[in-house]
């Protein structure tokens, strides 16, 4: 029996069940915020969906529609022989079988009793970890023990060059080889990127007297096998040790990777074991949350936080993290607003350095953002709504929606702006956070202001109503496209220029040098400040004045009404039931999008009467069609006091990987679900937040929650918070 302790700490699968193969490739993946690899067995499976993934490889295949991180050879293959019988979970006879995610330790173990067709027993165990003290090495090992009989296996490990993504080719030039003994190593080049890469592997057996044999012959699934007699109750114990590099870190990878590969070899395998383990007890101690009474939403908590950690890049600031973080082939590893609105704050609070590698990401990408912004015509710097190595927009302009085949136009690449001011914010915030001034003088304000030159561009003066309005935009609420007048986007815009202008008097005051090369490079005069001020003031918010809350956007209170809690039981989107056209013109939103705003601005958004109003109207007609919903309206929920209601919310956010509730973990982890899930938990429950230049907490716990203790960062000092029920 486990402990409540170490429950709360481990994901368990047990019994083996084929079926959910891909929900659990995706929820066991390892990483280490330079690579990521999904839960598929070392001896493979039939239907498994590999995946080895390194932030910042993307590739653009020919006759692709966009570009996509670019899945690498698999360092994973250890096939295991029973008397020359091959051990696979669909072949002799499983007589147990237990896999755990150890999420203090970041250690994936397995352990399976099987039989193989003569009646040779054996106990097999697995383990592996992506070091988070070296990132580029990733260590694995297996042990088979015989029980009932005597029998000779032969381990073969191997790096399988074959790997595609699923079935779109990135690679020029592969090669496998050997080194030595023991030592494998696959080479490749992207055909598109060109970016080098070099994956080299060491196998060892523990009992040296094993005989070992490495035979390569140039293929592309070079490998190490080694066969050993055993008696029963004698066990064979193999490490195997990979290093991955590639020319985004090192001017040779393959000598870097060999290089990586002797240092890891002389520490040992168990040294490597204890420093990774350590090192991951650093960044628990300042990112976990610790909730008393709720056994369930604790190890949520630490299962989401555990994968925006393993998915943050640590030593590169020149990447971000996908939508769908290092776990599958979703989205193609493209970075959305998901980043900065869901993932960052739990880093900008709890690992402040990580989150200044996101935002620096973006800064280092602003020349894309300047392109886009002048290709559209307007000034200034609008962010790619997906983005990869480049920086440029990689929305794909259509998709073909299954199984009808319809083709359909996303208009999201042109038309869903918000994400400047998103980005905007995140940056705000990390400096109000962190207090982190070379940062923000340095780079964070010209994100600020360049990002707000476009708006100041992009907004539209409508001198017959004297006001400023904003047509043709995609809000948070992606069921309604080329809206006029999100009041989302509208708010947080006018919330956004008022904001530019305040860093811009800071900024001239605080560091002048800096502020000349701005205004000189970015082209911020008195005229255009006042502009900015002028269209704060007349900003046009839409309102619903019959009944006392914002309207979404322009002519949402005459969309057709629909009554959501009738279309039960339900796991499809309504946008894929009632059509991608005919849900424009229903009144049935995504994802959070006032209640987006209201957690973005907080009390700046009005009274708690307005707020009421806005949620009591809003959140009954959300369908949560995108996983990063829930977790805003528990956040918000919370704050209002709505106790019940936010546990609820909550308790879906916390389902959507670890239950597969949308029914798509296939396509790897939703990191702002998981990012999102923190947030509704402090900024939500404990109600952790900024006020007048310190940080304040407003306690609404669910009512079983005994207590709530967590670590936050404000201004490079550590503070301890501790909540506990009345
Ligand atoms: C959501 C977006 C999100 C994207 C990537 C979409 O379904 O509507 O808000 O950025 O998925 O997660």
């Amino acid at each position: 029996m486990t402990s409540l302790a170490e429950r709360t700490w481990q994901i368990d699968e047990a019994p083996f069940v084929p079926g959910k193969l891909a929900h659990t490739e995706t929820i066991f993946t390892v990483g280490n915020g330079y690579m990521g690899l999904r839960a598929t067995f070392e001896e493979g499976y039939p239907g498994e969906l590999v995946s080895t993934l390194v932030h910042g490889i993307y590739d653009h295949a020919a006759g692709e529609l966009v570009p996509e991180l670019v899945n690498l050879p698999n360092p994973l293959p250890i096939t295991i022989e029973v008397d020359g019988e091959v051990f696979r979970l669909d072949r002799g006879t499983l007589y147990g079988y237990r896999r755990t995610l150890n999420l203090k330790e970041a250690i994936l173990r397995r352990g399976v009793l099987w039989r193989n067709g003569n009646g040779a027993i054996v106990q097999i165990t697995f383990e592996r970890f992506a070091s988070l003290e070296l990132e580029h090495v990733l260590a694995q090992r297996v042990a088979v023990r015989a029980l009932n009989k005597p029998c000779t296996i032969t381990v073969t490990a191997s790096i399988d060059g074959t790997q595609t993504n699923e079935g779109v080719g990135h690679w020029t030039s592969l090669i496998g080889s050997s080194e030595g003994d023991h030592r494998i190593v696959v080479t490749g080049k992207t055909g598109q990127s060109a970016y080098g890469v070099a994956i080299m592997s060491s196998f060892m057996p523990h009992d040296l007297s094993a005989s070992v044999q490495t035979v390569t012959g140039g293929s592309l699934q070079p490998f190490v096998r080694c066969q050993v007699p055993l008696e029963p109750e004698q066990t064979a114990t193999f490490d195997k040790v990979t290093a991955i590099h590639s020319t985004r870190d090192a001017a040779d990878p393959l000598a870097a990777a060999r290089q990586t590969l002797d240092a890891a070899e002389a520490r040992g395998w168990d040294s490597l074991r204890t420093a990774h383990v350590a090192e991951w007890a650093r960044y628990w101690d300042d990112s976990d949350v610790e909730i008393e009474g709720d056994e369930v939403a604790q190890r949520a908590l630490r299962f989401t936080t555990y994968h925006v950690l393993i998915a943050a890049p640590r030593h590169d600031e020149h990447v971000s993290i996908g939508a769908k973080t290092l776990s599958g082939p979703g989205y193609k590893g493209h970075v959305f607003w998901d980043t900065e609105l869901f993932m960052v704050p739990l880093l900008t609070v709890t690992q402040p350095r990580l989150a200044r590698n996101l935002l620096m990401y973006r800064y280092h990408n602003l020349p894309g953002a300047r392109n886009k912004a002048r290709e559209a015509g307007y000034e200034g710097a609008l962010f790619p709504w997906e983005s990869t190595d480049t920086g440029e927009e990689t929305t794909p302009r259509w998709i073909e929606v299954k199984p009808s085949g319809e083709r359909i136009r996303v208009w999201t690449g042109d038309t869903e702006q918000h994400i400047s001011t998103d980005i905007a914010y995140a940056v705000m915030e990390y400096w109000r956070w962190t207090g982190d001034e070379t940062f923000f003088a340095n780079y964070g304000a010209e994100i600020v202001l360049d990002t707000a030159v476009f708006w100041g561009s992009r907004v539209e003066y409508k001198p017959e109503r004297d006001r400023y309005e904003l047509p043709m935009q995609i809000g948070p609420d992606e069921y309604h496209e080329n809206i006029d007048n999100s009041a989302f986007t509208n708010s947080m815009v006018r919330w956004h220029l008022r904001t530019a202008t305040e860093v811009w008097d800071w900024l001239r005051h605080a560091h002048p040098s800096v502020a000349s090369d701005l205004a000189m490079r970015l082209g911020i005069s008195d005229a255009r400040i006042a502009r900015w001020r002028d269209i704060v003031e007349k900003m046009y918010i839409p309102y619903n004045q019959e009944r006392g809350i914002l309207e979404q956007f322009d002519g949402f209170s005459k969309l057709q009404p629909i009554n959501l809690s009738l279309w039960q039981p339900r796991v499809t989107n309504m946008d894929a039931i009632l059509g991608h056209e005919a849900t424009q013109h229903v009144m049935v939103i995504k994802q959070a999008d006032i209640v987006m705003l209201m957690a973005l601005l907080g009390e700046e958004f009005g009274s708690q009467e307005e707020r009421l109003r806005n949620w009591n109207f809003y959140s009954r007609i959300v369908d949560h069609g995108s996983s990063l919903s829930p977790a805003m309206h528990a956040w918000v929920a919370a704050r209002l006091g709505l106790v019940r209601e936010a546990y609820d919310l909550f308790s879906f956010a916390a389902s959507i990987d670890l239950e597969d509730a949308k029914g798509n973990v296939r396509d790897g982890i939703h990191g702002a679900a998981a990012g999102g899930l923190w947030q509704a938990a402090v900024f939500g429950f404990a109600g952790l937040r900024l006020e007048n230049g310190s940080f304040v907490v407003q306690p609404n716990l669910p009512e079983h929650w005994c207590s709530m203790r967590f670590h936050i960062y404000f201004r490079g000092k550590r503070h301890t918070i501790r909540l506990t029920a009345e």
